[in-house]
């Protein structure tokens, strides 16, 4: 061979291999990872093609997806074009499986085929991982012939919006992303306690009332969507294969509802919509036949909107107390000749199970409709192991697998994730196949691209494809990363942690410093103290900065000059025992010491998070401190901190003592501070019991005790049990 022909040669191979390599566009990086992929030689110039528009209506429908498709990503208008070269889709009775499709590229014709439009439009999402991510005047793909179908039908994500609102944008964006990774269902999780986000014509007050709530800190919070926004919705996400189901919430996790219309609970009056997280107490009344009637005219408004099959009715944590007091409740319990009120919500779940029968429709609930009984075409949703799984096959029911998205990435990094598998040995027919519920109580738009991906690339393999190899995955992540960040999605990272952030008093310098934390090279971390500082600014820190004279201030993650982390708040007091070693009779429990042994003394005081680092606390006894102010000081005022949440077992002490000494032996009682805040009050309190001391005084020691609440009473579910004492700072000035 001439020189010259061998460099032309090399030069060519080397034109190609730097089109394909990994920058550019690495060899096939298509998550989740068909079943089948054969490759071909040569090319399909994508430049110069033609679309064939199918005749059939629905054909057509994803084959002009696919050219918008192409035109964005690449600059290729493919409904211009003459050439050719083709672009073809037709169903082909020879692919057996359901969502099952075939694609094939040659070097003058791209041929798709499918047993039906799932098919089709999947293999649209997989040829579309074939192009480049750059608008370009020459695209060339890969010759290839690939077979695919999904291992598991059920392939789906929960995101709740009623804990924090989404806005439409980030839904028709997220129902994108899932169809894009060939999930086929979106669970719509649209009431529950803190809010009501589904306009109901007959019942205005579900989002008038319902869909707001108080924030502590005065902020009204809420949203929720019209019918014609979720119309809109549904049919968007029905052009990209992707089935939304609602879950509308009973019996239980319904206080939105309550406190719109209070006559369909127990208690009949008393309810705001939650401003705190758990378990809640008040649910629907079982025994009203007005609770049955509400809830068949919101689902008649819910069937019209929603044309799934199923039909998610929430079921799960439903607390009995309510129930057990209400006469109307026992009287039904009577009337159906139940055994208790387990069977109870077993009737309440039947019952509308049979109306959505009687509407052609098949009801979904998480695994607590298993209790008192449920007939087995039910479809349980598993999210409390392997042992309700067992259960709900036990009764011959299908079930959903889940893998929570909420769970940070320390205990569900990406490998983790990858790894998961939801079959059951011996009994996988009864498996439809996973979820990755999103619960958003510390989720807002702000994080939920770190919280999803690239979890959701994951998971969506598992689902797809079955075992593949993670290196092999995280090869072609590569391009996924480059596709999201032409998205603006603010992806986690694989391992690492999001953002921690703490606050210490330093005693020898008596300053405090503030430390963060994170685990994403690209985030800046601010605090801003709402212009305390001269710039009127947030400031931006790395690692760890000293602030002398903090009042309040809140400290929140941006990248990419977007926010990208909920604000955390901290507020300071300086006083005079701030620094001063505190003496304990019982020491704190020590899941609740991080404050160390300034915590009760360091002037930093505890936000409703109780489980922050500055709150102190004791299970089943008092909390009793003294401090040694070093010589006799004038005093006037008294305060210390507690919390109340009673659905985690923390209660306000029934009393408060604050005592004084002049030798730290003999000590001489200066108030006995009680409060009229209830136990059943479950909003998270933080009540402060203080003293203004009429006459100035002086002391060299001062003390607080604070006696225990003592035994949960007979309504809490944890009756019997000890209360904690939540106390933090005691602050005197
Ligand atoms: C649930 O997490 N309560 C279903
Ligand atoms: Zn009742």
């Amino acid at each position: 061979m001439k020189h010259r022909q061998l460099l032309i040669i090399v030069l060519r191979l080397m034109f190609v291999l730097a089109f394909f390599d990994s920058s550019a566009q690495p060899s096939i990086s298509i998550i989740p990872k068909p079943k089948e992929i054969i490759s071909g030689k040569g090319y399909f110039p994508l430049h110069d093609a033609r679309l064939v528009l199918p005749a059939d209506v629905d054909q057509k429908r994803i084959a002009l997806f696919f050219a918008d498709a192409v035109l964005q990503q690449t600059g290729i208008d493919l409904l211009k074009k003459k050439s050719i070269n083709s672009i073809s889709f037709g169903y082909s009775k020879s692919i057996q499986q359901q969502e099952g499709y075939e694609i094939s590229i040659t070097p003058n014709k791209i041929s798709i085929t499918a047993k039906n439009r799932s098919g089709l439009l999947w293999a649209v999402q997989s040829i579309r991982q074939l192009l480049p991510l750059e608008k370009k005047d020459e695209v060339l793909i890969p010759c290839l012939e690939i077979k695919d179908f999904p291992l598991y039908p059920w392939r789906s994500n929960m995101l709740d919006v009623s804990r924090h609102f989404f806005t439409v944008e980030f839904i028709k964006k997220h129902i994108d992303m899932l169809s894009y990774y060939k999930f086929n269902t979106f669970h719509w999780h649209l009431t529950d306690d803190q809010g009501w986000r589904i306009e109901i014509k007959k019942y205005p007050e579900l989002t008038s009332i319902g869909a707001w709530r108080n924030e502590a800190n005065g902020e009204k919070y809420g949203g929720f969507y019209t019918q014609e926004e979720i119309k809109e919705v549904v049919k968007y996400a029905q052009e990209r294969n992707i089935t939304i189901i609602p879950e509308i919430e009973m019996p239980g996790h319904c206080l939105a509802a309550l406190a719109s219309y209070p006559e369909l609970s127990c208690r009949k009056s008393g309810f705001e919509v939650a401003t705190y997280w758990g378990v809640i107490n008040d649910v629907y009344c079982a025994g009203n036949e007005k609770t049955y009637k509400f809830i068949e005219d919101v689902l008649d408004e819910v069937l019209t909107l929603f044309p799934s099959k199923y039909i998610h009715i929430g079921g799960d944590e439903v607390p009995k107390y309510r129930w057990q007091q209400c006469s109307v409740c026992q009287q039904k319990i009577k009337d159906e000749h139940l055994q208790n009120e387990h069977e109870l919500q077993s009737y309440f779940v039947k019952r509308i199970q049979k109306y959505l029968q009687s509407k052609g429709r098949t009801l979904i609930g998480w695994d607590e409709i298993l209790e008192g009984g449920i007939t087995d075409d039910a479809i349980i949703e598993v999210w409390r192991g392997p042992e309700k799984a067992n259960e709900a096959i036990a009764n011959n029911n299908k079930i959903i697998q889940t893998l929570y998205f909420d769970s940070p990435m320390s205990s569900l990094n990406l490998s983790k994730t990858f790894n998961y598998d939801p079959a059951v040995a011996n009994h996988n027919d009864n498996v439809l196949g996973a979820e990755c519920p999103l619960w958003t109580e510390g989720i807002t738009e702000y994080n939920a691209d770190y919280m999803l991906y690239p979890r959701l690339q994951a998971f969506s393999e598992v689902l797809w494809s079955g075992k593949t190899d993670f290196d092999d995955f995280r090869n072609r992540l590569k391009y996924h990363y480059a596709l999201m960040d032409k998205k603006d999605i603010l992806y986690g990272d694989e391992n690492k942690i999001f953002l921690n952030v703490s606050l210490k008093y330093i005693p020898e310098e008596k300053y405090w410093r503030l430390y963060e934390k994170h685990g994403i090279n690209d985030m800046v971390i601010c605090y801003d103290d709402g212009g305390d500082n001269h710039d009127n600014k947030p400031t931006a820190f790395s690692d760890s900065i000293s602030l002398i004279n903090p009042t309040s201030f809140s400290v929140a993650a941006f990248r990419h000059g977007k926010q990208a982390s909920m604000p955390v708040n901290f507020y300071v007091e300086d006083h005079k025992a701030v620094g001063i070693t505190p003496v304990f009779k019982t020491d704190c429990n020590k899941k609740y010491n991080k404050g160390g042994i300034y915590g009760m003394t360091d002037g930093i005081l505890g936000s409703s998070n109780f489980s922050n680092g500055t709150w102190m606390a004791w299970l089943g006894e008092n909390m009793e401190m003294y401090v040694d102010l070093d010589s006799s000081t004038t005093i006037h005022y008294l305060q210390i901190n507690c919390m109340q949440q009673t659905q985690s077992w923390i209660l306000l002490p029934k009393y408060v003592e604050f005592f004084i000494s002049d030798d730290g032996n003999n000590w001489k009682q200066i108030a006995h501070i009680t409060h009229t805040v209830p136990a059943d009050d479950f909003k998270p309190i933080i009540h402060k019991f203080s003293y203004q001391i009429p006459d100035k005084l002086k002391a060299r020691y001062v003390k607080v005790v604070a006696t225990n609440f003592g035994k949960l009473p007979e309504w809490h579910n944890g009756a019997g049990e000890d209360a904690w004492v939540f106390a933090d700072e005691f602050i005197v000035r």
